[in-house]
C-alpha cells in the first residue's frame, strides 16, 4: 500500500511551519522524529482528567492511571510480540535499558568472562560495557567492520569462545544506517552460551521487530525515534534473566518489604522500575504505536526505503560526494555523507542547510569509533521518516548545491 501522504503530513503540524523563512524540511528522524496529533493529545488529556500517580492510590484517577499505563505496556507486548507483559520495562529510553542490563547482570558474569561489542556502536552501547567490564574485570572485544560500515562476520566467528558472556550490538548503525544481520549474531552468540542484547533504536522506526522470533535476550529502543513522546524507552528482557538479574535503582514501588536488615525486591516488572515514571508519556507511547500500526509496518518499512533509494540516486549526481555504506547489503532509514571539500568540517554544511530550513544531522552521531574507521571527524546524515517525501530530498540536494557554490 502507498503512503497516503497528505493524511499523514496533517498529523504534524510542526512540518508545517517555515523555519529561517524556509519551509521546514526535517531530515533529522533518526536524532528524533515528529509526534502525530494523537500522541500530543494523549499528553494533554491525561494532564487534565487523569493525572495522579500509578500503582499507589486507591482512588479512582490513580486506578485510571495504573490502568493506561499498563494497556500502554500491553501494546509494546504484542508490538514487539514478547511473551509476557512483564518484560517490557519502562525506562527513560535507549541508553537508560542498556546501562540497565549492563548494572544489572553483574550477578551473572565473572572475572575473566568476555564481552564483544562491534565498531559500529553508538557510544551508549559502548561506555556501559567499559564500565561494567572496568567494574567485574571483564574483557571487551570489538567486531570489525569492512569498508562499506558492514560487520565482519568472521571475525565475529573469531572473537567468540566459551568465555563470551555478552554480545551487544545495534540491529541498524545509527552513523550509516547500515542494518546488522542479527539473526545470525544471536544465534552463533547463543552457541557459544552468551546472551544478547541488541540496540534497536533506529531499527524499531523502521521495520517489525518480533523478539521471540529473533530469540534476543534483551531488545531496547526509545519512544521518541517512533513518533512517541521524548524520556520513555523500552527494555525487553527475557523473564528468566530480568528475574536473576540486580534491581538498577532502588526506591519505592520496586521492592515487596524494606526493612532495615533486609530488603526483598518486587515481581517483574516493578523490581527494574523504581520511583514515579513518566506516567504521561509512557501512555502517549500507546497512541504512537497505534500511529505505526495504522499506517502499517510494511507501508512504512516500504515507503522508507523508496526514500533512501532515491536520496542515494540524487545525492550521486552531485560533484565531489563521498557517501558512506552505499554498497552495504542492507540499508535502512538514514544515509551518511560528506562533501569532497577542503578545508571544511560537516557542520559548516549543516548550517548552511539549516539557512534553507533543511535540519539535519552533522559530526560524529556518538559513534565516533565509527568515524575513526573510516578516517574522517563526521559526516552530514539525513534520516527518514513515514513523512519524508521525495520533494524533502529535492530540497536537501537543492541546498547541497548552494552549499558547494559557497563553501568551494
Ligand atoms: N542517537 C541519536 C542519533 O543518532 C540521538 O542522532
Amino acid at each position: 500500500m502507498n503512503i497516503d501522504s497528505k493524511y499523514i503530513r496533517n498529523q504534524f503540524p510542526i512540518l508545517e511551519q517555515l523555519v529561517n523563512g524556509k519551509p521546514l524540511v526535517y531530515l533529522d528522524n533518526a536524532a528524533t522524529s515528529q509526534k502525530p496529533l494523537s500522541v500530543l493529545d494523549a499528553e494533554e488529556v491525561y494532564y487534565k482528567t487523569i493525572n495522579s500517580n500509578v500503582h499507589r492510590g486507591i482512588h479512582t484517577l490513580s486506578q485510571l492511571a495504573t490502568v493506561e499505563m499498563e494497556e500502554s505496556r500491553k501494546s509494546v507486548q504484542l508490538f514487539i510480540n514478547a511473551k509476557k507483559d512483564y518484560e517490557i520495562l519502562f525506562t527513560k529510553g535507549t541508553t537508560e535499558g542498556i546501562n540497565l542490563v549492563a548494572s544489572g547482570i553483574e550477578p551473572l558474569v565473572h572475572e575473566g568472562d568476555e564481552i564483544i561489542i562491534s565498531n559500529l556502536e553508538h557510544h551508549s552501547n559502548i561506555v556501559p560495557w567499559q564500565l561494567l567490564a572496568e567494574r567485574k574485570g571483564l574483557v571487551l572485544k570489538v567486531i570489525p567492520i569492512d569498508d562499506n560500515g558492514e560487520l565482519i562476520l568472521s571475525e565475529y566467528d573469531k572473537l567468540l569462545t566459551e568465555k563470551t558472556k555478552i554480545v551487544a550490538v545495534n540491529h541498524i548503525s545509527n552513523a550509516l544506517g547500515v542494518v546488522n544481520p542479527v539473526e545470525q549474531i544471536i544465534t552463533k552468540a547463543h552457541a557459544v552460551g552468551a546472551y544478547v542484547l541488541i540496540d534497536g533504536a533506529q531499527a524499531v522506526p523502521h521495520k517489525e521487530i518480533d523478539v521471540q522470533a529473533l530469540d534476543a535476550d534483551f531488545y531496547v529502543f526509545s519512544s521518541h525515534k517512533i513518533y512517541g513522546p521524548t524520556g520513555v524507552g523500552i527494555l525487553y528482557g527475557k523473564e528468566k534473566l530480568l528475574d536473576a538479574m540486580n534491581p538498577y535503582q532502588g526506591g519505592g514501588e520496586m521492592i515487596k518489604e524494606v526493612s532495615f536488615e533486609k530488603t526483598t525486591y518486587a515481581d517483574l516488572p516493578f523490581k527494574f522500575e523504581a520511583g514515579t515514571p513518566n506516567i504521561a508519556g509512557n501512555i502517549a507511547l500507546k497512541k504512537a504505536i497505534e500511529f505505526m500500526l495504522n499506517v502499517g509496518l510494511d507501508t512504512i518499512g516500504k515507503h522508507e526505503n523508496n526514500i533512501l533509494n532515491y536520496a542515494t540516486e540524487r545525492l550521486n549526481e552531485l560533484n565531489n560526494i563521498t557517501i558512506y555504506a552505499q554498497h552495504a547489503q542492507h540499508r535502512s532509514g538514514a544515509i551518511s555523507f560528506n562533501l569532497n571539500i577542503d578545508n571544511i568540517h560537516s557542520s559548516d554544511v549543516g548550517f548552511i542547510l539549516d539557512k534553507q530550513g533543511i535540519a539535519v544531522r552533522t559530526g560524529h552521531h556518538c559513534a565516533q569509533p565509527v568515524m575513526k574507521r573510516l578516517g574522517i571527524t563526521g559526516t552530514i546524515r539525513a534520516s527518514f521518516a513515514v513523512y519524508t517525501s521525495k520533494e524533502d530530498i529535492d530540497r536537501l540536494i537543492e541546498g547541497l548545491k548552494l552549499a558547494q557554490k559557497m563553501l568551494e
